[in-house]
């Protein structure tokens, strides 16, 4: 098989990583790729957002396996563009995309489907959405979750504490804050518990999930601090029990395959589905319509089997016939993210490391790097991931810290606390 992997990041770095293990794999590209990625796949100078040049490339290589990794492309609709060539292509079309590209759609979706979710309201215009807010706290709400409905680079969820706050965010949404993402506003009960992060592979007739893993999105240890993509993953998440797994399958992935095939959309892809899990019950906060990233470093660390042919098969509508096992130990990855991130931050600053790094066991997969003048500078705010597998989760992430600590450029910034809340469980 010759592959084609979309994108640039850590989670990019990862599925590129576990597709080069795939005994199938011929031949390995990645579009645009960062430096970590080239040791893996030949990098080819694409951007994500280039459609029709994607599907030029891949009909010129006769690529086998196109996998999209980012939103983006999927939203903007690179499947459909790569299915009107023939091409197989791993991923949602672009009006099954609108599960990530509007909150408002996603919603909609659930209640139709009996997902559970949070309650909430879509509105359109400032003044609706003050008037909702007023009420929701005047009823006694201790917070509440303003989203603005379409992508916004992960930047387009604020929880309040303060109808003022609450209040001022929907308003910068109406005012353009993040253009035409803005124009709806999803206004939503403010849940509580523990997040934990599930992918499900889905091909429209099938749906299979994947091993649990857990984020941790703000940027601070004990999670303070503004919200970013993502500091680090670990997987399994043991917040995910027995009885909270078999909710999972029963009251949200089932009930959304039911809704992919009445609802008739073209989903051969990967769902990730973040849930907020409270008593062991858990609900949505979001779809998101590819893997995430940091999660899909420790996730792929784990998987044991053919990826290619997992997600080739997930792309043809045969993924009744893959075959999917997890290794038994835990994988921790921690990300190294420049000074300033998620606000602003310097780039081009050169990594030293890598080597001393690996020889502690760790894979270091590159989310923001590129080459310049033969060296490795970071390139992005989440710069690398430090992922490592241990006998249980206490020694891998000790084993992914003595990772990290071999890694060194100018600004590198980590959470000292990855993997703490598994620990305390
Ligand atoms: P989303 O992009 O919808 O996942 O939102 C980003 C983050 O905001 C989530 O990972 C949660 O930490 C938080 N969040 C979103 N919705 C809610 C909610 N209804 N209740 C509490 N926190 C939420
Ligand atoms: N780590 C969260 C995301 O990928 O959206």
């Amino acid at each position: 098989m010759n592959v084609l992997v979309i994108g640039s990041g850590g989670r990019e770095h990862a599925l590129a990583w576990a597709l080069k293990a795939s005994p199938a794999v011929e031949k390995l590209y990645c579009a645009p790729g960062n430096a970590g990625i080239a040791q893996v796949a030949e990098c080819v100078p694409i951007a994500v957002s280039e459609l029709e040049k994607l599907a030029d490339f891949a009909q010129a290589q006769k690529i086998d396996l196109t996998v999209v990794g980012p939103e983006a492309p999927l939203c903007a609709g690179v499947v459909d563009v790569f299915r009107a060539r023939n091409l197989t292509v791993f991923g949602p079309d672009k009006q099954a995309a609108m599960l990530e590209g509007s909150k408002d759609f996603a919603k909609e979706f659930m209640i139709k489907y009996g997902i559970p979710t949070a309650k909430g309201c879509a509105c359109t215009d400032a003044a609706s959405a003050r008037e909702y807010i007023r009420q929701e706290f005047a009823a006694g709400a201790r917070g509440i979750v303003v989203k603005a409905d379409g992508l916004a680079a992960g930047k387009g969820v604020l929880v309040a504490l303060s109808e003022e706050e609450a209040v001022a965010f929907s308003d910068q949404c109406f005012d353009g804050e993040f253009g035409s993402a803005g124009a709806k506003v999803v206004i939503e009960e403010m849940l509580t518990g523990e997040e934990a992060s599930i992918f499900a592979l889905c091909d429209g007739k099938t749906i299979v999930s994947l091993a649990p893993s857990q984020d941790h999105k703000r940027i601070f240890d004990n999670d303070m601090g503004p919200n970013t993509g993502g500091m680090g993953a670990y997987s399994p998440a043991p917040v995910v029990n027995d009885l909270v797994a078999q909710r999972i399958e029963e009251k949200i992935l089932k009930p959304f395959l039911k809704g992919v095939q009445e609802e008739n959309l073209h989903f051969r892809g990967v769902i990730f589905v973040g849930l907020m899990i409270e008593n062991d019950e858990p609900k949505v906060l979001e779809f998101n319509v590819r893997f995430g990233d940091p999660e899909t470093q420790p996730v792929m660390r784990r998987f044991e089997g053919d990826l290619a042919d997992v997600l080739y098969k997930t792309a043809t509508a045969d993924l009744v016939n893959a075959r999917i096992a997890w290794k038994k130990e835990p994988a921790v990855s921690v990300v190294i993210a420049s000074a300033g991130y998620p606000g602003k931050y310097a780039k081009g600053k050169v990594i030293k490391g890598f080597e001393e790094a690996a020889a502690t066991g760790a894979v270091v997969f590159h989310a923001g790097t590129a080459f310049k003048d033969g060296e490795i500078v970071s390139d992005g705010g989440r710069v690398l991931g430090v992922s490592a597998l241990g006998n249980d989760i206490a020694e891998a992430i000790a084993n992914a810290y003595r990772g990290v600590e071999k890694i060194s450029f100018e600004g590198a910034y980590c959470r000292k606390d990855i993997g703490a809340k598994a620990l305390k469980r």
